[in-house]
């Protein structure tokens, strides 16, 4: 396991995939790096591309204000970063080999911080965290124990932006983090 000098400097350095080539900045995560909570999202949007910071767009706004409205600060209490470093073009799903060269930094990122609650925002995090059989909208706001870790999943915010009525539902689910974080953390 890297340290996590060498492993923002091995992210750094990582050209696998084409959009390695084509990014203005590897965008690592951001928060505190010991928080017993993290966030995992997809992949940087043009926002995150253009600063370095993961979820600093409009769909980042919107987690980070509902988060902030359930007392949940990311200096503080949560660590947040996404599946892929660098942003696909267009903002297009990252394809399955860009979500597997980068998986060993992630990987790597979870083993340092060490949360207890890992929270997967949107399809992209779920597939990659828990595998092809979950589904958004059928399982979203369950709870899975795995190697340690409480794990659950919930709608991307960027679907929050696009269709008002899951705005309810996400607000539940992340309700539902504030409970476990409470309660576990
Ligand atoms: N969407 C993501 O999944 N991650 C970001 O950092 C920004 C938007």
């Amino acid at each position: 396991m890297l340290q996590w000098k060498d492993l923002y400097d091995d992210c750094l350095s990582c050209y696998k995939c084409d959009i390695g080539n084509k990014r203005n900045n590897m965008v690592f995560g951001d928060g505190n790096p010991k928080a017993k909570l993290m966030f995992i999202g997809e992949a940087p949007g043009a926002d995150e591309d253009r600063i370095g910071v993961p979820f600093v767009g409009k769909a980042g706004q919107l987690l980070t204000k509902a988060l902030i409205a359930l007392n949940l600060n990311r200096e503080k209490d949560y660590y947040i970063c996404n599946i892929c470093k660098c942003r696909p073009d267009n903002n297009r799903t990252p394809c399955e080999e860009e979500a597997k060269n980068c998986l060993p930094y992630l990987r790597n990122q979870v083993a340092l911080v060490k949360p207890r609650i890992i929270v997967c925002l949107g399809a992209t995090a779920m597939k990659y965290i828990l595998g092809d059989q979950w589904k958004i909208t059928r399982d979203r706001g369950k709870w899975i124990e795995r190697k340690g870790f409480y794990i659950t999943l919930t709608f991307h915010p960027s679907a929050i932006l696009r269709d008002d009525s899951k705005k309810r539902l996400f607000w539940e689910d992340l309700k539902s983090v504030q409970r476990k974080y409470n309660e576990i953390c």
